[in-house]
């Protein structure tokens, strides 16, 4: 006799079936060979407690260069060697350029379309495009070295003015660089609200983008709750970081639009765009999006660097004496080193090169795998995390002689280390767009600090204060707030800092 099933029934046998096959296959696929590493609970105890790429550097010690850590069916693979980086992300970069999905930051917080979020689609390429066209060798750089260097000597002349606000100094210096670039913007002096706005919104970025540190990230239906429920904090939150994020989107752009109409703007990536014929409502969406994201994005990682500096030279006399005797033979002191002396300063070149690797402004760079895949034996699964730490691999003994040491000798002489620049900026298809430009102006703000500085410790009641290297952040770090003596190197130095100057170019 053959029984009917009521729907009820049916619905239980079928939810039963589908949870035994999740359980099955989950199984099946937790038995493949992943790479050794940790599970469960001891992720949280052992990588999310405390700094994340310390305890992503203690895994690789302990299990190798590819290692993985397993929450339930999440696996987050972790590299510990530019070679194992360069393997999978450069030469399988078709499979490891997505970012992982982010709720909290690139969806609820709108910053999805920013180009460090989005994931590899047309949008993606259309503003890596961008960045090219404007920034992507030495020699289109070379078009911005005059308005580089006039901001520069404002930086050097509001730092001994007011050396207090070095920090500020500096940030300013970069984001004045790249909203020249992006939206051909020139900075007021003192507080700008362009400068202000961009530190708000890459704090919020920095917050939002944290790994684990929402709930929503680990359990995206979350993101459906009502905001007014207890518990949906976060959803308020990222609605008032949604706002900062449209204003540093819609305020530079429409200042274009403004200069363009009066016929005063300045020449910079937005208006040459702007005034092409036949522009469409989707190539303006798209500039708009990618000309915030030059601007945001050169306001926090050169500046995060530019600051590190000061730490290095305060902390390393012996190595700024010796730039600064470099310094004096090329360039002399009637003058600040310009970008044609770059070629001529091998130590100033090696010094800068040293302050990437032992700084590390972003030491983590952080993908997902597509599809499966399989490394040396070891099964990647779909939808993994991948995380490169690159904090490690710079001070990796194997690597760097004593890495722990400011040398910029390493990278001279026959036998040279390896250059940081093809690690600190990332990998494969998302290399930093930035990394010409980075490079180029970071390397004159130290030049010229050098040439009319001398920074050292500073005594305060007769106590000599020995600032520490202490980095804070998560995603992007910069060094604590320090202290440092900063002092014109002689009357002819700070007349050169105050000699008046022009942006014409
Ligand atoms: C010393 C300076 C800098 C360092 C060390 C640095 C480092 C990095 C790193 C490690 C990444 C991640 C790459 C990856 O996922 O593999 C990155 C991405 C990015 N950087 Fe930089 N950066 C610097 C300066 C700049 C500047 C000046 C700009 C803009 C003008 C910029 C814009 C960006 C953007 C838009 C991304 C996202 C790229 C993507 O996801 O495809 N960076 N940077």
């Amino acid at each position: 006799m053959v029984s009917t099933l009521t729907p009820l029934q049916l619905i239980t046998a079928g939810s039963g079936a589908l949870v035994i096959a999740i359980w099955l296959y989950t199984r099946h696929r937790s038995r493949l060979n992943l790479p050794p590493g940790i599970r469960g609970l001891q992720c949280f105890s052992q990588l999310f407690n405390g700094k994340l790429w310390l305890g992503m550097q203690d895994l690789n010690r302990q299990h190798g260069d590819l290692a993985c850590g397993s929450i339930l069916w999440v696996h987050t693979i972790i590299i510990g060697s530019a070679k194992v980086a360069e393997d999978l992300l450069e030469k399988r970069s078709v499979n490891y350029s997505d970012r992982p999905r982010s709720v909290m930051c690139g969806e609820l917080s709108g910053w999805g379309k920013i180009m460090l979020l989005a994931n590899c689609n047309d949008w993606f390429r259309a503003h890596r495009k961008l960045f090219a066209q404007e920034i992507g060798s030495n020699s289109t750089v070379a078009k911005f070295h005059r308005m580089i260097d006039f901001e520069t000597r404002r930086t050097l002349r509001n730092i001994l003015d007011d050396p207090a606000r070095l920090q500020a100094h500096i940030r300013k210096n970069f984001t004045s660089i790249a909203l020249r670039i992006s939206h051909g913007y020139v900075t007021q002096e003192g507080t700008d609200p362009l400068v202000e706005l961009a530190q708000t919104a890459n704090s919020q970025l920095s917050l939002t983008s944290t790994l684990g540190a929402h709930y929503v990230d680990i359990v995206p239906l979350l993101k459906y709750i009502p905001s007014w429920l207890p518990g949906a904090g976060f959803k308020r939150k990222a609605k008032e970081y949604a706002a900062v994020l449209h204003d540093l989107v819609e305020i530079p752009h429409n200042y274009v639009k403004s200069q363009l109409a009066a016929g005063t703007a300045l020449p910079s990536l937005t208006s040459r765009i702007l005034g092409k014929p036949g522009l469409t409502d989707e190539v303006e969406d798209n500039l708009k999006w990618a000309a915030a994201t030059m601007y945001q994005g050169g306001a926090d990682t050169a500046n995060s660097v530019g600051y590190a500096f000061y730490l290095a030279m305060t902390l390393h006399p012996r190595v700024m004496k010796k730039a600064q005797e470099e310094l004096d033979s090329v360039v002399g002191a009637s003058r600040l080193p310009t970008f044609a002396d770059r070629p001529s300063l091998p130590y100033m070149e090696a010094l800068v090169t040293e302050l990437l690797r032992w700084h590390t402004p972003a030491p983590l760079t952080i993908r997902r795998a597509n599809v499966d895949d399989e490394y040396n034996g070891y099964f990647i699964p779909a939808g993994s995390y991948v995380l490169v730490n690159i904090w490690a691999i710079l001070r990796d003994e194997r690597t760097y002689m004593n890495p722990l040491e400011f040398r910029p000798e390493r990278f001279l002489g026959d036998n040279p280390e390896p250059h940081p620049g093809n690690v600190c900026f990332g990998f494969g298809r998302r290399r930093c767009p930035g990394y010409f430009l980075g490079q180029s102006a970071l390397w004159l703000m130290c030049a010229q600090a050098l040439g009319t500085f001398d920074i050292s410790k500073c005594v305060e009641n007769g106590v000599e204060i020995t600032p520490e290297f202490n980095l804070v952040g998560e995603t992007l770090v910069h060094q604590a707030p320090f202290k440092c003596s900063i002092k014109p190197r002689s009357s002819e130095a700070e007349a050169l800092i105050r000699q008046e100057f022009s942006l014409s170019e």
